[in-house]
């Protein structure tokens, strides 16, 4: 049986019909609506939240555990907006005439860029970016892989999804596909595997081996590149960000570095580089914490001590509607620094902190410390966020940890720290350090690579023999995996404390 279904956004009204017994997830997911779904639809993150009217009947249901029973109304809110990182080119020339023109693109987990190069001077036409219309397959790569174990037409899905955004991309660049030359892709392994539309499934079972690294071994398709990887997650994001960076003809020791829902790590210069990826979960992108969100308009991305108490800015300057990546960085880094949460990681109780925090402070119904964030009450941070904070934090600090550890150096021994990606430029390093995930030393040492890897896609298009170099410089990077590594067990425990406790 059939039912007539409205979905509204505060962009757009679409008017469908759907089987009985449809997931809602899945209607949304089919019409192309950006709806949050952290966990990829297994009901654990609890943000697929949408309103479902039927009939008189309003109530507030999880979209990927409730099914369509009637004719009815779902009132959804869409990822839109906010902060994605990418070098603004001047105006989008709609110059669909020109025959030479190529496609750089950065296509993230999270975020996508295209960029429109003229080929014959290497000139950057436009740019745009958007949320990974993947979104609603889950945040990060492993649901994504995750959905394509459950489904035997996923890999498709996937594929068509992002590749149907790529179309819409470039069309408001006022071109298509069909008109490009080439299309360079630099992206994570998964994130590359999907578009090339090979199954991302091996790489998120043990031994973790993808089914290609781009150095030729992918099924070729006329007019696309793809970025060479070094291992299931040490993709063409992080070798393309490497040539953009020029680390790999530099006489020193760096350590680069890009996190998002994974932490992908390099030491080295131009004598090579040692490899690692951490799995940092997706909390630094706001997901699986109770009023996290990612980085789009209404999220509290800065925080700080001001003479009135605790401010914070808000993306887009209006009403807070939750706390993303950066933001929750500040608020550890502040609630550390003033011992509201201990050296292990617990969340103190009003009786217990310093007198200035306790109005912000309540309690659950365990005795758990709750941090209100806004006077509302609408945003504040719960032990167990602290404790997916800590977990993600200390795979980091670990993974840094481990690289030196194997290269025989300390963190005062490095030249400097790159930081690439969105939450790295948005980040406030300073706060990083303050719950010890990136070594204090290297907070004087900074460089912000803004979107590297697509500048290194860029670079691939428009600079002569930018290819082999990205080729050399892939087989120039040698991989250590991490799980099962004694090295990293041990120092991820040890990374778990935010401070030592003697620091008080
Ligand atoms: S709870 Fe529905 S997508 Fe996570």
């Amino acid at each position: 049986m059939s039912f007539h279904v409205t979905i509204r956004s505060a962009h757009r009204q679409v008017e469908t019909t759907a089987e009985e017994g449809d997931l809602i997830l899945t209607v949304l997911r089919h019409e192309g609506f950006a709806v949050t779904a952290i966990c990829g639809g297994r009901g654990a993150c609890g943000k697929c939240t949408v309103t479902l009217i039927t009939g008189e009947k309003k109530r507030r249901v999880l979209a990927c555990r409730n099914r369509i029973t009637a004719d009815c109304t779902i009132l959804t809110e869409e990822i839109r907006g906010g902060a994605i990182l990418y070098d603004a080119v001047a105006d989008v020339s709609k110059d669909s005439g020109n025959k030479d023109l190529a496609a750089a693109m950065d296509l993230g987990t999270t975020t996508v860029v295209v960029e429109l190069i003229g080929l014959s001077d290497g000139s950057r036409k436009g740019a745009v970016a958007e949320w990974n219309a993947q979104a609603p397959y889950g945040a990060d790569v492993i649901s994504r892989a995750q959905y394509c174990a459950e489904h035997a037409d996923g890999p498709l899905i996937l594929k068509r999804v992002i590749r149907k955004q790529t179309d819409e991309l470039l069309e408001r660049l006022g071109t298509k596909r069909s008109e490009l030359k080439r299309l360079f892709i630099a992206g994570n392994t998964i994130m590359q595997h999907i578009y090339a539309g090979l199954d991302p499934l091996p790489i998120a079972r043990a031994p973790f081996t993808p089914q290609a690294y781009f150095i030729g071994d992918e099924p070729q398709e006329q007019g696309i590149s793809y970025a060479p990887c070094v291992a299931g997650y040490v993709g063409g994001d992080i070798t393309a960000g490497l040539m953009a960076s020029g680390l790999y003809k530099r006489k020193e020791c760096s350590l680069y570095l890009d996190i998002g829902t994974n932490g992908e790590m390099a030491l080295g210069g131009d004598d090579g580089f040692l490899c690692c990826a951490v799995a940092s979960g997706p909390a630094f992108e706001g997901a699986g914490i109770t009023c996290g969100m990612p980085a789009t308009v209404g999220a509290i991305c800065h925080v700080f001590r001001n003479e009135d108490g605790i401010g914070y800015e808000v993306i887009g300057g209006g009403f807070a509607k939750g706390i993303c990546g950066s933001g929750l960085i500040d608020l550890l880094g502040m609630l550390c620094q003033a011992r509201v949460v201990s050296g292990t990681g617990r969340l103190l109780g009003p009786d217990e902190a310093p007198e200035e925090f306790s109005g912000y402070l309540g309690g659950d119904e365990n005795g758990n410390g709750i941090f209100y964030l806004t006077e509302d009450r609408s945003v504040f941070l719960t032990a167990s966020d602290v404790r997916q904070l800590q977990l993600a934090k200390a795979a980091v600090a670990a993974g840094i940890q481990v690289l030196l550890k194997k290269s025989g150096l300390r963190a005062d021994n490095l030249d400097r720290l790159y930081l690439a990606g969105g939450f790295g430029n948005y980040m406030d390093p300073g706060s990083a350090a303050k719950i010890g995930m990136l070594p204090e030393e290297l907070t004087s040492r900074i460089v912000l690579m803004g979107n590297a890897s697509l500048m290194g896609a860029r670079m691939a298009l428009t600079e002569p023999d930018a290819e082999k170099r990205l080729l050399e410089l892939r087989n120039s990077c040698r991989y250590i995996e991490l799980s099962g590594d004694a090295d990293f067990n041990e120092e991820y425990v040890e990374q778990m404390f935010f401070y030592e406790e003697d620091d008080e």
